[in-house]
């Protein structure tokens, strides 16, 4: 994205460069030709509509390809494609905690491929920072109590800043990491190294761990809603309203059970607020999302992120 952003920016940096320059001219201008000693008296000039139309309507089609061209770049950015590798990321004062959704854990540092895209699953322990990757172009806000999502590609192997953006407490300015990006051999050669297993497989033992699964059942005959496949899909609630089940949809049922009621279904699930770290919310989500077939950042990515890779290296040279 950092082009699309860059290309932007220096549009509108010309635009009001030019704004400022034509101010500044015609202030000089006029302050010159009408200075006091050659006009001693003022003469009344009326408006003029044909110059009024003009400084009117050819800023407003410039407004307007601004608008849409930020648009264009802003959905782009906001929508993270379906395949991308998922990264949980939970920010506390003042570190950064990134799992890979295979399993992999790490502090302050993000190591991914080449040419995949990632998308960035977060939340905060604590209170809200700020995920902000200069390289990338990307800045998201990390807040407590719900999920964030960014996604990014990184195009050139290197290391990268991670900065919090956001006024977080007294060392907020050493809540920082580094973005390190890997040729996809040296990917897979880290990514062979210690994990605990994926974050789907830590959720199930926590789904079990807790008894989820005794309402929870895979058949019809369960308290709670069966799980299988509902990630994704529509929900119909109680009240009628109909909503995609996505991260927030996941974390909201487990720690507010009431606020969406699956039609059909009673209020009778115990709250898990305060009962679960944000790890173990992350595992549950990653697990019920594994329970509707689609694995990102397993294998589909992966075949995506050779053929980005070999672009990517036609880049560099
Ligand atoms: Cu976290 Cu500033």
């Amino acid at each position: 994205m950092a082009g699309n952003v860059d290309a932007l920016f220096i549009f509108l940096l010309i635009v009001t460069g030019m704004v400022a320059l034509l101010i500044f001219v015609c202030l000089l201008f006029f302050a010159a030709r009408y200075r006091q000693r050659a006009h001693v008296h003022a003469e009344q000039i009326e408006g003029s509509t044909p110059l009024e139309l003009t400084w009117s309507i050819i800023p407003l089609f410039v407004f307007l390809a601004i608008f849409a061209w930020g648009a264009v770049i802003y959905f782009k950015e906001r929508t993270p494609p379906r395949d991308a590798a998922e990264v949980y990321v939970v920010a506390k004062q003042w570190m950064w905690k990134l799992e890979h959704a295979e399993g992999q854990r790490e502090i302050n540092e993000l190591h991914i491929p080449v040419g995949r895209d990632v998308k960035l699953i977060m939340t905060s322990q604590d209170v809200i920072h700020s995920f902000y990757v200069p390289a990338f172009r990307i800045k998201q806000d990390v807040l407590p109590g719900r999920y964030t999502t960014a996604w990014f590609r990184a195009t050139k192997p290197g290391i990268y800043h991670l900065f919090c953006a956001e006024y977080c407490g007294t060392q907020h300015s050493g809540m920082i990491g580094s973005i390190v990006v890997l040729e996809p051999a040296q990917y897979e050669a880290w990514m062979s190294g210690g994990s605990t297993g994926p974050l789907s497989v830590t959720g199930e033992k926590v789904f079990a761990e807790l008894g989820c699964v005794t309402c929870h059942r895979s058949d019809a005959q369960g308290r709670g809603p069966n799980l299988q496949g509902v990630f994704g899909k529509p929900v119909l609630l109680q009240d009628g309203r109909t909503l995609v089940a996505d991260e927030n949809y996941i974390r909201e049922s487990i720690l507010d059970p009431g606020a969406k009621i699956v039609n059909g279904y009673k209020p009778v699930m115990p709250t898990f607020q305060g009962l679960l770290s944000e790890e173990q919310l992350n595992a549950l989500v990653a697990y019920v999302k594994s329970l509707s077939g689609a694995k990102p950042g397993d294998g589909s990515g992966k075949a995506n992120a050779d053929a980005a890779a070999a672009q990517g290296s036609q880049v560099n040279e």
